[in-house]
């Protein structure tokens, strides 16, 4: 049997903690004018001491179960999108398994920062196409805050800790909306540019220096490449399909910067309010954003059964891509 990927529940969250433009700025040389002008965000969480990637990252998985209302123990993969592990290794996947009781199946993470939702959304869809598991939990999950440099006003600003995750289940290929049209995953679709490395990066690691690092940006070089690559691969991802932005219903984009939103939707000929925009009181929590935006308008009923959604994100590597959904 030919099968298809249908996301069946959506669940995320966010740590207790707000911090808002105007505690940043008693922190560091900046302004709430200026965060907001330049980038759309207002206010972001921060994990509390103690709270961990993983921990989001279960609260999140657990709403998605219930959502989609399986148990546990009916998941046979778990795909954990993540740039800020709890530990190098073991895979924070395998934290999660265990916490949520389960011991059979497999779980790993997924690196591709903040496109890392994308990513573990693809290797999902081919698991279930390819026919090898019939329910994975895909989750993005990130403390950013713990690689910020807390003194750097370019990037201490823009990121923020949370955490979403979907169940994603194997169904027949002939799988229809109420209208007749296929529904679940239409496509995926992925890149990466290695030659950009160092335009967004941490300074440190396992093998260099033997410490975490902090996060480093050259923020206009890496816009300039946002505006490029996400209008090239949503126009993949269209025409892909046969589709035009017409059809589209929801776009949920990578929350990384408003201006990137609206200029992505500009270029589509899309007007702002078809994208699902979190980004003033989420911040860029990197592979967190993209589920934390689509739970939030799944549950407050703009997303409905039928609506085309698409789903983009650029991040370090440079990496990025596309996702084309019927809900
Ligand atoms: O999620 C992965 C993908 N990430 C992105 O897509 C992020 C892409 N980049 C951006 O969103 C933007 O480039 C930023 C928001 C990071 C920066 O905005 P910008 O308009 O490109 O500003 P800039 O870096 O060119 O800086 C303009 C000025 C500089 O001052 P001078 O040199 O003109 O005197 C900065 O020093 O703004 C200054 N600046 C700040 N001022 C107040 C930089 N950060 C701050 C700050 N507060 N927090």
């Amino acid at each position: 049997m030919t099968l298809r990927s249908v996301i069946v529940g959506c669940g995320s969250y966010l740590p207790e903690r707000v911090v808002t433009n105007a505690e940043l700025a008693r922190r560091v040389d900046t302004t709430d004018e200026w965060i907001v002008e330049r980038t759309g965000i207002r206010q972001r969480h921060v994990a509390a001491e103690g709270e961990f990637t993983s921990h989001l990252a279960i609260n999140a998985a657990r709403k998605a179960l219930a959502h989609a209302g399986i148990d546990a123990t009916d998941i046979d993969a778990i795909i954990l999108a993540t740039t800020t592990p709890d530990q190098t290794f073991p895979a924070t996947a395998t934290r999660v398994q265990a916490a949520l009781g389960l011991s059979g199946g497999f779980a790993f993470d997924v690196q591709a920062v903040c496109s890392g939702f994308i990513y573990a959304l693809a290797v999902a869809d081919n698991f279930i196409r390819a026919g090898q598991v019939r329910h994975v939990l895909v989750i993005g999950a990130e403390t950013f805050s713990r690689i910020l440099d807390w003194n750097d006003r370019s990037t201490c600003v823009l990121f923020g800790d949370g955490a979403g995750a979907v169940v994603v289940r194997a169904m027949p290929d002939t799988t229809q909306t109420a209208e007749g049209r296929p529904r679940g995953i239409l496509s995926t679709h992925l890149h990466s540019d290695g030659r950009f490395t160092d335009l967004l990066r941490v300074d440190g690691g396992p093998s260099t220096t033997g410490s975490t690092g902090h996060v480093r940006m050259e923020g206009k070089e890496v816009f300039r490449h946002a505006v490029v690559n996400l209008a090239s691969v949503l126009e993949e991802a269209l025409m892909a399909n046969g589709l035009n932005a017409a059809e589209v219903d929801w776009i949920v984009p990578h929350q990384a910067n408003k201006r990137i939103i609206e200029g992505t939707a500009r270029k589509l000929g899309l007007s702002s309010d078809r994208m699902v925009v979190t980004i003033e009181r989420h911040a860029n929590t990197s592979a967190a954003s993209i589920p934390l935006a689509l739970d939030e308008a799944v549950r407050d009923g703009r997303i409905r059964p039928g609506h085309l959604v698409v789903l983009e994100a650029m991040g370090g590597g440079l990496t990025w891509g596309a996702g084309v959904l019927r809900w």
